[in-house]
């Protein structure tokens, strides 16, 4: 698709951005004004846009089911300022390290609105979300016995779940599927009974809930309604065969957004309306009681707020190839290397040209992997041009590396027509200050 189709598809499904006078806008303040004010590159976030998309997931759940909570996942973009604008709209937290369960009781989430997830954890990471009284979702029989004998040694009370793997293969990336049967999250089915079995017996537990999350970038609801199926009938199971009610369902993240013009997004519309479905279905089948239904969207609440701000620094044309060379690489934007991940790239300054040309965007860091976009078609390049990547507010900022000792980038949030600097750009002294020198 060309270059004009290609942006103007893709700006049709976001209102936060606006191509007026031949410059891309935000929320009604150029981009370009933006990168002259704090410089390149820049993380640029709409506030309302992250409230829209949280109203949006919200609501397509709570007016199906009326007991619905969402726990936002924070690995998708922990910046506090990002953390207490989803505080204010209500949601709770998914946690998956104890720093994130500080800053989350830091920015004033009660404990009980805060699930903590997570594998391989020490046994101070879960003495410590024991203490806090954060809802444990346990991942593995070792983990069980490691929270039994915390619970125990210290006499203190713990309110568990167990991760369920449902053995659900997902289209997509291979390192983002994450409930299949060769994955290293959760329990299979045998184990989780098990687990189930075992952690009733114990007076320090309270077996609360049930979970899963089958992978992230999913974009159609199949695999979330055959994960839900298989968890909800082993709900079942426990309550029938072991008397545990389940109080809380759990059923993970993971909806995709639309990176490119190309590709579906998820509606969420329909995501709703199927597990619900299911959910009923399984009550009356399998006899299970009311419960809570939990939901934890990460990328889908943040991603497409945001724009990455990048300058031309060189134009180079080789015998083979055209290069576009930013002031970026993939120690602030990985996901193209990790992930195969594509984001739209406009020129903010010009969004439209007469002449188009095909160029691979390259980064600033000495690696030849470091490719931000292939083969790209965009309007002829120039030196100085600003180029805003797309839809990076989830897993881009909060992967960002100090590779090549480069400063992670600064973050700006737009609100009311206004620009909030929310993370200051690092400086030569931050990235030395950690070392003996
Ligand atoms: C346990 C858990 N929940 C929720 C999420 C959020 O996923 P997404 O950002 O795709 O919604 C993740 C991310 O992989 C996760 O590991």
């Amino acid at each position: 698709m060309d270059y004009r189709k290609r942006i103007l598809n893709l700006l049709e499904y976001k209102n936060h951005l606006k191509v007026i006078n031949n410059k891309l806008y935000i929320d009604n303040i150029s981009l370009e004004t933006i990168a002259e004010k704090y410089g390149t590159p820049t993380f640029v976030y709409s506030e309302k846009r992250i409230r829209e998309n949280y109203r949006k997931f919200y609501k397509a759940f709570r007016k199906r089911y009326k007991d619905v909570e969402i726990r936002y996942a924070m690995k998708a973009n922990s910046n506090p300022y990002i953390l207490k604008v989803l505080k204010e709209e209500g949601s709770g937290i998914d946690a998956v390290s104890v720093n994130e369960i500080k800053l989350a009781i830091s920015i004033g989430f009660s404990t009980d609105k805060i699930i903590y997830t997570g594998v391989n954890r020490t046994k101070q990471e879960l003495e410590y979300a024991i203490r806090q009284g954060v809802l444990i979702n346990v991942d593995s029989l070792s983990e069980l016995d490691k929270v039994i004998r915390i619970c125990e040694k210290n006499k203190i009370k713990a309110n568990i779940s167990f991760r369920y793997n449902p053995e659900i293969d997902v289209k997509t990336h291979k390192h983002i599927a994450t409930g299949l049967k060769e994955s290293k999250f959760g329990l299979h089915e045998n184990d989780a009974f098990i687990a189930y079995k075992k952690a009733k017996k114990c007076k320090y537990l309270n077996v609360i809930g049930i979970h899963m999350h089958i992978g992230s970038q999913i974009t159609s609801p199949e695999p979330f309604e055959k994960a839900s199926e298989k968890l909800l009938r082993f709900a079942g199971k426990i309550k029938n065969e072991l008397g545990i009610k389940i109080k809380i369902i759990d059923f993970g993240g993971g909806l995709g957004i639309k990176y490119k013009a190309e590709q579906q997004s998820i509606d969420v519309d329909d995501l709703a309306t199927v597990l619900i479905k299911k959910y009923h279905e399984a009550m009356e089948k399998y006899n299970l009681d009311e419960c809570k239904i939990l939901l934890e969207p990460g990328r889908y609440i943040v991603a497409d707020s945001c724009v990455l701000l990048t300058r031309v620094t060189a134009v180079k044309h080789t015998p083979y190839k055209k290069f576009v060379g930013v002031d970026a690489g993939f120690n602030l934007l990985i996901r193209p290397v990790l992930y195969d991940a594509y984001h739209e790239t406009v020129i903010v300054n010009e969004v439209f040209r007469n002449e188009y040309e095909r160029y691979d965007i390259v980064g600033y860091l000495c690696e030849s992997g470091d490719v931000l976009a292939k083969d790209r078609e965009l309007p002829k390049v120039q030196e100085g041009d600003i180029i805003a990547f797309l839809d990076t507010g989830a897993y881009c900022s909060v992967m960002a590396s100090n590779y090549n000792m480069r400063e992670r980038a600064l973050e700006v949030a737009v609100k009311d027509s206004s620009t909030i600097i929310i993370r200051r750009r690092e400086s030569y002294d931050d990235l030395i200050s950690v070392y003996k020198i």
